[in-house]
């Protein structure tokens, strides 16, 4: 019998399974054995899809016309929704024929904007901790990650002045991602102007990967990116519906930015998939036009669910004041344990699940990230079972 002349490409040997592929997989383990483990894992919002986007995703599903191929670049309907979106929020402009891609989702135009921007050997200069497709999608396209450290002494922002001049002088891209994932940061009017400057002045793609600007707390409003003078002239920007409309699973976002940048991951993007079911493009224009009130009432259920973990977890012992963006609780592992040790030890102990924080990236060693997006049920009673949790 002949065997296959590879198990697999080396490529792929360069990045490891996807951190929350294996944390689901882990979970569906214990559940199979019989535990009830609350998952607080990922952020991955329980509260439904606004009706009238879903009313209008059935509608639209039932035309005929939405059945066949999509437009490959989406519709003119939802990039002009998107910019108007800008607009609105923002007041920024964006051209809606150049300026603004959907994506199937921001994991998609994350995961491929190197294989568009950048050749092997260069170098991409990406946060950690950090999402972790900044880094998979550099090794994918045969680039090298250089890693920039949160540190809660920089209020979890990059010393871009630690970045040596000869890194600099290879990175081709670098990215940011505020409010943060997993630290739940936020950036400031300064530090953005400063990341602007830093990367015009090297000739680097500024992608700014903004999925939780529209979850935020207390009247707090993050930036977009292209608020900052210049931006636009080096800068992509990111963003999603899973976020802000409870739409993780309908796969839907968008790259907005320099235009010569836009089209050429709309060049890749072509070669690669064929565009977005139209019926989700129309719900997503729904979702769009509709205003901010759902997500605002949103935001008013995960700041509650923050202040209940922050004093639980304080009546233990933490000092965790809640974030002001972002249903992340980002914290310190107590005493004798790794990140992994404590993950597990909370899984095993009481079944919850939590994530750790190295999972992230190196310099998340030493942390756990929670994420307040289970039913306000399933969370007190992860609550109460933390306070039962053995050290
Ligand atoms: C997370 O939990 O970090 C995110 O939900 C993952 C994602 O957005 O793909």
């Amino acid at each position: 019998m002949r065997t296959t002349k590879a198990a697999g490409a080396r490529r792929l040997g360069l990045i490891p399974p996807y951190l929350f592929a294996e944390i689901d997989r882990k979970v569906q383990e214990k559940k199979r054995s019989g535990i009830d483990v609350i998952s607080l894992g990922i952020g991955d919002p329980d509260l439904p899809t606004p009706k009238r986007i879903v009313s209008v995703l059935q509608e639209a599903a039932a035309d005929a016309d939405n059945h066949r191929y999509p437009s490959y670049f989406g519709l003119a309907e939802l990039r002009g929704a998107i910019a108007n979106w800008y607009r609105d929020r923002f007041d920024v402009r964006l051209d809606p024929q150049t300026e603004v891609l959907p994506t199937l989702g921001s994991k998609d135009g994350i995961s491929h904007v190197p294989l568009a921007l950048v050749d092997p050997g260069d170098i991409v200069l990406a946060p950690d901790p950090g999402y972790t497709v900044y880094v998979t999608g550099a090794l994918m396209a045969g680039a090298e990650p250089y890693t920039m450290p949160l540190k809660p002494e920089n209020d979890w922002l990059p010393d871009l002045d630690a970045i040596p001049d000869e890194v600099a002088q290879r990175a081709r891209l670098m990215w940011l991602n505020y409010p943060n994932n997993p630290t739940a940061a936020v950036a400031d009017r300064k530090f953005l102007t400063r990341a602007v400057d830093f990367c015009r002045e090297r000739g680097i793609v500024l992608c700014h990967d903004a999925p939780y600007s529209e979850i935020a707390f207390d009247g707090y409003r993050p930036l977009s990116l292209f608020e900052i003078p210049g931006a636009k002239e080096i800068g992509l920007e990111f963003h999603s519906l899973s976020k802000t409309f409870n739409m993780t699973g309908w796969r839907l976002g968008w790259v907005c930015g320099r235009a010569d940048l836009v089209a050429l991951i709309g060049q890749l993007k072509t070669n690669i998939d064929s565009g977005i079911f139209q019926a989700v493009q129309w719900a997503g224009i729904e979702a769009l036009n509709g205003g901010e009130e759902e997500t605002r009432a949103a935001c008013e259920v995960y700041a509650r669910r923050h202040r209940l973990v922050a004093d639980t977890l304080n009546s233990l012992g933490w000092k965790i004041t809640p974030p002001r963006a972002t249903f992340y609780v980002w914290a310190p592992v107590p005493d004798g344990y790794d990140s992994i040790g404590f993950a597990s030890h909370v899984l095993d102990e009481v079944g919850v699940n939590i994530t750790p924080g190295v999972g992230f990236g190196a310099h998340g060693e030493g942390y756990f990230r929670l994420s307040v997006t289970a039913p306000d049920a399933r969370l007190a009673e992860a609550m109460k079972r933390m306070e039962k949790l053995r050290h």
